[in-house]
């Protein structure tokens, strides 16, 4: 009698302190701020970076069409015309290699709210997500934030904080690039961990649910490693809304011959974006929830020979722009230079040549048969990176006119995964030293397990940092069990 009562108490007490804690997570306390920007460097095009693309809710049958903004390269906020885009996404913020909390810097207490402001109030309405990472990120920072839960919910948590403090209406992860098949396994705790997270937050501020969208490798194995690590398809399909393959940078302007960075199609090479763009299809990403990548810049190079001025041909090194030309820039140097443009079909992307001076890039064609093929294997859209590149919006206009088929509707997701979303604990918190776990469930109930109640829950948190997605998933299962008082397969997820 006793001891139930006390059991109670406790239970009562959790829960107390568990609907406070989660009540925290919406008044975000403002983090201390430095002066320095912790952005990337240069200014002009940013070719390595890769940024995510954005769904378009407000016109679900015209996909996502999104685009990043790098906010470092001082092209105006104001300036973006949101007719062209479902999404624009504010570039970049990173977590503190110390804390593996976003480290909201002058820089960006200046450059959010610019963001802001100007995409707010535009009609039509775009949806702001915030990207995390970029390619000045030290990816081992990503590495050591997702190789534990505690340190993934601090980073989690750091994300909703900063994404409401500010008005987003999404998180996205754009970590260049997992190494190995350790930090891919990660990778997928992250994203069940951050999607269960945000779905609880939202349940319990009645707020829309952040977007969760990520930035990734052209194709599902990023070759760039030995052995190249695969990124992890199925658990991508069920917690994240889309990923968006960066379909650029397949060569560089250091290489000893032209190419194309963009290719769609290239008969000699898996490096080109049909590849990439399938190899993602058979990872078990639902096409849907595959947004394409599309650059606006293009790469030079300085010919050997102008006489041998082909893709593939001879070079001796970068050409105009350093190895790099924004489109707008391209078009400026064409006219000026009175070159030779020539579209190649069998790549899909155009290059132009003066003198020694060559350029593959995109152009309004391409962009056009890009799309279609986008919209062909029925894909979520397309996202380009990055706003201020074009040349008066004529490659986004091109883009825009485009209407994808392979609708993604933040509705129909949900109603396709609520099935698992609901089935799944959505949230679990640990309290005093594994003793308690507090769990929201799917259905926004919330309910406290005392580890005496079940004596291996504890056991096998555990061995979830040790043992990867397998055993999280084992868990995910074993506290389903103890909530609904029943037992169930440890298969619920496989
Ligand atoms: C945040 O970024 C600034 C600028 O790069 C740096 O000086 C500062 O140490 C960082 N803070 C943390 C907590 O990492
Ligand atoms: C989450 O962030 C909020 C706001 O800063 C903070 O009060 C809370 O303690 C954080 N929770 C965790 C588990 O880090
Ligand atoms: C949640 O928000 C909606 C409007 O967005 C409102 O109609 C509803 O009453 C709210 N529910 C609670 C429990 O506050
Ligand atoms: C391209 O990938 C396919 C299957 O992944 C493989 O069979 C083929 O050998 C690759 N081709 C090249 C040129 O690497
Ligand atoms: C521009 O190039 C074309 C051939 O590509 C040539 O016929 C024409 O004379 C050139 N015009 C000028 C002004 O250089």
């Amino acid at each position: 009698m006793a001891t139930m009562r006390i059991t109670s108490l406790m239970i009562l007490l959790v829960l107390v302190i568990v609907t406070d804690d989660c009540h925290s997570i919406s008044p975000w306390t403002p983090l201390t701020f430095t002066l320095t920007p912790s952005m990337g460097p240069s200014p002009g095009p940013s070719p390595s970076l890769t940024p995510a693309p954005a769904p378009s809710p407000s016109a679900p049958s015209q996909g996502i069409k999104a685009a990043y903004w790098p906010s470092f390269t001082g092209y105006p906020a104001s300036f973006i015309d949101t007719s062209y885009f479902s999404h624009i996404y504010f570039a970049f913020i990173l977590p503190s290699p110390s804390t593996y909390e976003l480290n909201v810097t002058s820089f960006h207490q200046e450059k959010i709210p610019e963001f802001m402001d100007a995409l707010h109030s535009r009609n039509p309405p775009v949806k702001t997500i915030l990207s995390i990472g970029g390619a000045g990120n030290d990816p081992s920072v990503f590495s050591q934030i997702v190789s534990n839960e505690l340190t993934r919910a601090i980073f989690i948590n750091s994300t909703i904080g900063v994404a409401r403090e500010y008005g987003f209406d999404g998180v996205d992860l754009d970590w260049e690039f997992p190494i190995n098949e350790l930090d891919m396994l990660n990778l997928g705790l992250l994203f069940m961990q951050w999607r269960q997270i945000l779905e609880c937050e939202s349940k319990v501020t009645n707020r829309s649910r952040l977007l969760l969208t990520s930035a990734v490798y052209y194709a599902s194995i990023v070759f760039l490693y030995a052995p190249p690590p695969s990124y992890p398809g199925d658990i991508i399909g069920n917690y994240v809304d889309w990923i968006s393959p960066m379909c650029f940078d397949y060569c560089a302007s250091s290489n000893p011959f032209t190419g194309e960075h963009a290719a769609l199609y290239d008969p000699k090479s898996n490096i080109s974006t049909s590849f990439g763009i399938q190899s993602w299809i058979q990872a078990n990403v639902p096409p849907e929830k595959i947004v394409m990548g599309m650059p606006l810049y293009g790469k030079t190079w300085t010919l050997q020979d102008p006489n041998v001025n082909g893709v593939g041909a001879p070079a001796v090194g970068a050409g105009p722009g350093n190895g790099i030309l924004v489109y707008s820039q391209i078009v400026e140097f064409n006219s000026e230079n009175n070159a030779t443009v020539v579209f190649d079909e069998q790549f899909v992307a155009s290059y132009s040549y003066a003198g020694d001076s060559w350029i593959g890039y995109d152009d309004v064609r391409s962009i056009k048969m890009k799309a279609e093929f986008a919209q062909s294997r029925s894909l979520g859209g397309y996202f380009f990176w990055a706003l201020g590149q074009d040349k008066d919006w004529t490659i986004s206009r091109a883009g825009k006119m485009v209407v994808m088929t392979g609708i993604y509707g933040a509705e129909d997701v949900r109603e396709r995964e609520g099935k698992i979303i609901e089935r799944q604990i959505c949230r679990k918190w640990v309290l005093e030293k594994k003793k308690k776990l507090v769990l929201a469930t799917g259905d926004g109930g919330i309910e406290v397990v005392d580890s005496a109640d079940c004596r291996d829950l504890a056991g096998i948190h555990g061995e979830i940092a040790e043992e990867g997605v397998g055993h999280y998933l084992v868990l995910l299962g074993e506290v389903k069990q103890v909530v609904n008082g029943r037992r169930r397969s440890r298969k619920l997820f496989a």
